[in-house]
């Protein structure tokens, strides 16, 4: 049968493609965004209660009462923001469908939605299959800042979006109290829907805080706020994460949400709720991945790669321009082929494949893979 396609330039995403070949030459995998290591048992216990207990059956379409209670509590306690758990809070299946929704449920033919690149690829295939203009800004390493002029000269009537993600993936920065205060001033006097993607609140490093958009009154009375509980409890494959927003926009969200998904997995959230209830859970995982990352960069401080620290997420970026200037894509295939070594090519995340001899390193891993990992990349020179 013969078909049209809504997304004619969407193949087989980057991550497939590395991770097919990764698997092939059975390389040490640092493509891949997501742990290689157990959750807390504890965890893992609540969940086999949870499915004993009986709550295996569809939960309430916004996620169960307790859970949006604990999370209203949760960010009240952090950011000072107060969002109601009966209509300011919804449970999703992931981010990824808490952003899906959020496109989906406000942008419309030829709005314009502006989005940072390097960017997280789940954003523009979703404004492209809802008609949106896709306005991008290009942001250059090595701090990634925002020129503000810049992103006020993007602005104009149809501009309906932005979208921001802080820790960010890939590059591993994180945004100020000044940058998001710069933010705020710009959208003040607009009608903007800000989508604050903070999948990687929870891991921020040297002491610094996460900056969430809730903590801007004038930034949450216009943001859709979106977490996973995937990245901050290492069970990114229970698909589990929740958005927050006002209830006007709330509102909106859940008249798509409930033909979308309906309802999410009911005994992970029995389960989720229970060890929320500890905030150290949560807390901690600043300090755990800070320990990941400097673990990783002590082992490879006399390789030829240059290297920022990553300032959040747990990815680390590494520039290999004194090695070769060959394109990136084609350096971390070599990787793979001749090192056994796989990352991700940061071009594929820019805009028209911008490319800046830079690779992505996820260092989720156990010491004993970051040692495998690093004892490659001192090799190469
Ligand atoms: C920046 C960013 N946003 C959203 C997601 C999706 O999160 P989830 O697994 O909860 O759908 C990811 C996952 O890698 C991500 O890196």
């Amino acid at each position: 049968m013969e078909t049209s396609s809504k997304l004619p330039n969407i193949g087989t995403n980057i991550f497939t493609y590395i991770g097919k070949l990764a698997n092939e030459y059975k390389a040490v995998n640092l493509s891949q965004g997501f742990p290689d290591f157990s959750p807390d048992p504890k965890l893992l216990q609540l969940a086999e209660d949870a499915l004993k207990n009986g709550h295996n059956q569809y939960a309430p379409m916004q996620g169960t009462f307790t859970l949006r209670k604990t999370i209203s509590e949760k960010i009240e306690e952090l950011h000072g923001k107060s969002y109601h758990p009966e209509y300011e809070i919804t449970i999703t299946a992931g981010a990824t469908q808490a952003i899906f929704t959020s496109i989906s449920t406000f942008v419309q033919q030829d709005d314009e939605v502006i989005v940072l690149k390097p960017a997280y690829d789940c954003y523009e295939p979703v404004i492209e299959l809802f008609g949106g203009k896709i306005v991008p800004i290009q942001l250059e390493g090595p701090d990634f800042k925002m020129n503000w002029d810049t992103f006020k000269s993007v602005i104009g009537p149809k501009t309906k979006m932005v979208v921001i993600n802080t820790p960010h993936n890939p590059t591993g920065t994180i945004w100020s109290k000044s940058d998001m205060l710069q933010l705020q001033e710009i959208l003040k006097s607009t009608n903007i829907i800000l989508l604050s993607d903070e999948v990687y609140e929870h891991i921020v490093f040297d002491g610094e805080e996460h900056q969430s958009a809730a903590r801007f009154p004038d930034l949450a009375s216009r943001s859709i706020i979106c977490s996973s509980f995937g990245k901050t409890f290492h069970v990114t494959g229970w698909k589990v994460g929740y958005c927050v927003a006002p209830k006007a926009l709330m509102q909106e969200f859940q008249k798509v949400h409930q033909f979308n998904v309906f309802c999410i997995n009911h005994p992970m959230q029995k389960a989720l709720t229970e060890y929320l209830k500890t905030p150290k859970h949560y807390l901690g995982l600043n300090s755990f991945y800070q320990t990941k990352r400097d673990y990783f960069l002590k082992a490879i401080k006399d390789s030829k790669f240059k290297v920022i620290p990553s300032s959040g997420t747990y990815f680390q970026l590494l520039d290999y321009s004194e090695i070769t200037d060959e394109k990136d894509i084609i350096f971390a295939e070599k990787l793979i082929r001749d090192h056994k070594l796989a990352s991700i090519p940061v071009s594929v995340f820019n805009l028209d494949a911008r490319d800046d001899r830079q690779l992505r390193f996820c260092f989720a891993k156990t010491e004993i893979v970051l040692d495998q990992a690093a004892q490659i990349l001192n090799t190469i020179r």
